[in-house]
């Protein structure tokens, strides 16, 4: 969702504004603008489209100033149009902000400053803000930082707000409540961000703001304040994100880049929790131990294992269903964040929660997550960002290790995420006495294979790319498999919609029959997930149903045998490991096809339309 950055420093700030937005691109926006503070005064440049526009405007008509606030709109109050852009100022325009989020009570506000005689200029609820500040900065004894206090004890929602006032040159306040903010110092300057990648360029070491707490940025420090104004001393935390890995390098987008990051992302996500046993003993030499749990009583006597997320960390929580009651034989059930907050869920004091969410800022997810704490629950979350909502609110994070991803279709997060997720189930399997030695081996070998065997079908990535060259333009293209082979056929359609706005369903194949194959016919690609060795036969015969009804058919299963290849019109070969570990890679071809259909059909695979990276609004 929206983008805000911020900075104040010893350079033009501008161009350093730019950078900053385009690297928040990934989020999803509608439109872009800065606001530059110069001599005293406020300039605003604002506008509907691409951040390239706005650079353009910039580099015909330059704005001057070593301080300045910038932002992606992602409409939500309001068409996409230059007014409606951010920033918003007050009517004097001597007051510029930004804000990431929706103030649910800006029709009572803006009803409340019309009586007063405020003219609006946009639809936004974010305009009230700025009138808000100015009433206070004007009635009270001309302090800024007071203005923007009593302004936010008015607010009703969700926000992420970076304040610029013309009388305060030397200075940005930024606040956050229910939205992103980060707030870093390096040599040029300081600055915000809604996202880590943006500050990468200038600084390792930020502060992530608390709900509440207010930063105000200095070229050369930064103060943290609490909701009162007081004083919040706190050390920053640093982040050993490498700078090139928020950067397209030789890849024309970042979805592709990603999904050749993945061997190393699942390797990352790995090896530090795989530990020689000292014991050394040949049945047992390797051990997986997560520094970040301790399978203690709580483990023992779990009965239940209840995992939430939204979105592609909901399909690889569908995944762990499988792997917790496959490896450690226990129930498990899986939640759509945005479900499980509404619907009166049950809690056990004998519940086990793991909370998945790739930014760990999803609305839903961390919701979903204050309910469970609320009702005693301890979570466990599953995220790749630190210092993200998410990882400070849970009582337990496991760090996936992927290093940022910017693009919106999530990939290298979701086998980063899987890869948390079965060295979680097979030492939980371990522990509770479901998996003994040499099998518990063998399973920690298959894993440890699985990043060189994705890389393996990596270089096949042309098969994949004349596939979808052939078949981009079908109206209808649905997944189906089996067992493990359903949640990777879910995530495989959810990733073709998003970035080839074509129609994808995905559904377990043994439901053909009741219902979908209604809506097979010549203009359908149906692609089967087919690693599940017991099925065969079940997914042959879900196969035949659908190319007799003239639908065109892949299949992905594993390499070395020829079992599909008289009934479909192509096979997908993966190199083999344990059936239970297929998702891995799967998903991997059909992540690569959903990027060619993109390609094809003229889309931009890193910005799909509509779309958010983080959704951190309802
Ligand atoms: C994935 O391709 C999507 N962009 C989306 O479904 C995403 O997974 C979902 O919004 C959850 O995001 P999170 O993992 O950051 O919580």
């Amino acid at each position: 969702m929206c983008g805000i950055t911020g900075f104040i420093g010893y350079e033009e700030a501008a161009p350093i504004l730019i950078r900053a937005l385009k690297k928040l691109e990934y989020r999803g926006y509608d439109s872009a603008g800065i606001a530059i503070i110069h001599d005293e005064k406020i300039f605003v440049r604002k506008m509907k489209g691409r951040i390239n526009l706005l650079e353009e405007s910039l580099v015909e008509n330059p704005l001057s100033g070593q301080a300045g606030i910038g932002h992606t709109r992602w409409a939500t109050h309001g068409e996409p149009s230059d007014i409606n852009s951010h920033p918003h100022t007050d009517s004097d325009g001597s007051i510029a902000i930004v804000h990431n989020g929706i103030i649910e009570n800006y029709i009572k506000l803006k009803q409340w400053l019309q009586s007063r005689g405020v003219v609006f200029l946009s639809d936004t609820d974010t305009e009230v803000i700025a009138h808000i500040i100015n009433h206070f900065y004007r009635n009270g004894n001309g302090a800024i930082l007071q203005a923007v206090i009593e302004t936010l004890k008015l607010l009703d929602g969700s926000y992420a707000l970076a304040v610029v006032c013309a009388d305060y040159p030397d200075r940005i306040i930024a606040v956050r409540k229910d939205s992103p903010l980060i707030a870093g110092s390096g040599a040029a300057g300081s600055f915000i961000a809604s996202d880590i990648p943006a500050l990468l360029e200038y600084t390792h070491d930020v502060y992530f703001l608390n709900d509440g707490e207010i930063a105000v940025l200095y070229r050369d420090h930064i103060e943290l304040r609490g909701n009162e104004g007081e004083i919040i001393l706190r050390a920053t935390t640093h982040i050993d994100w490498d700078a090139e890995s928020a950067v397209k390098n030789d890849f024309p987008h970042f979805m592709l880049k990603e999904i050749f990051e993945q061997p190393k992302a699942m390797e990352d996500a790995l090896r530090p929790r795989l530990k020689k046993n000292d014991l050394n003993n040949a049945l047992n030499n390797t051990l997986i131990d997560f520094d970040e749990i301790k399978f203690d009583e709580n483990w023992a006597d779990a009965r239940r294992i209840v995992i939430t997320a939204c979105g592609t960390a909901y399909n690889a929580g569908v995944i762990g269903k499988y792997a917790f009651e496959h490896f450690a034989r226990i129930p498990v059930e899986v939640d759509i964040a945005s479900e499980y907050r509404y619907r009166n869920p049950i809690f056990n004091k004998h519940d086990i929660f793991i909370v998945i969410s790739q930014s760990g800022e999803t609305a839903d997810t961390l919701a979903a997550m204050r309910l469970i704490k609320q009702n005693g629950g301890r979570v466990i979350a599953i995220t790749n960002a630190p210092g993200s909502t998410l990882s400070r609110e849970a009582d337990t994070t496991v760090y996936t290790y992927a290093g940022p991803e910017i693009a919106v279709a999530s990939t290298k997060a979701f086998t980063s995420q899987v890869m948390c997720i079965y060295l979680l189930a097979l030492e939980l399997g371990r522990f509770r006495g479901h998996i003994q030695g040499g099998l518990y081996q063998k399973y920690i070998a298959a894993l440890s294979a699985i990043p060189a065997q994705a890389r393996q079908i990596l270089d096949k990535k042309e098969v994949i790319q004349r596939f979808a060259s052939r078949q981009y333009n079908k109206t209808k293209m649905f997944f189906m498999g089996r067992q493990f082979d359903y949640p990777v056929s879910m995530e495989s359609a959810l990733k073709l919609k998003e970035i080839s706005y074509t129609h994808s369903e995905a559904f377990a194949a043994g439901e053909l029959k009741h219902g979908p194959i209604a809506l097979i016919g010549a203009d359908t690609l149906v692609i089967s997930f087919a690693t599940q060795k017991v099925l065969f036969e079940k997914m042959a015969s879900n196969i035949r149903e659908v190319t007799s009804r003239g639908a065109a058919s892949l299949v992905i299963t594993w390499e070395g045998g020829d079992f599909f290849d008289t009934i479909t019109d192509e096979t997908f070969a993966l190199p083999k490991t344990e059936d239970c570990f297929s998702p891995l890679l799967a998903v991997i071809p059909a992540q690569l096809f959903s990027y060619y259909c993109a390609i094809q059909r003229g889309n931009d695979p890193d910005k799909p339309r509509n779309l958010a990276k983080s959704v951190t609004v309802e």
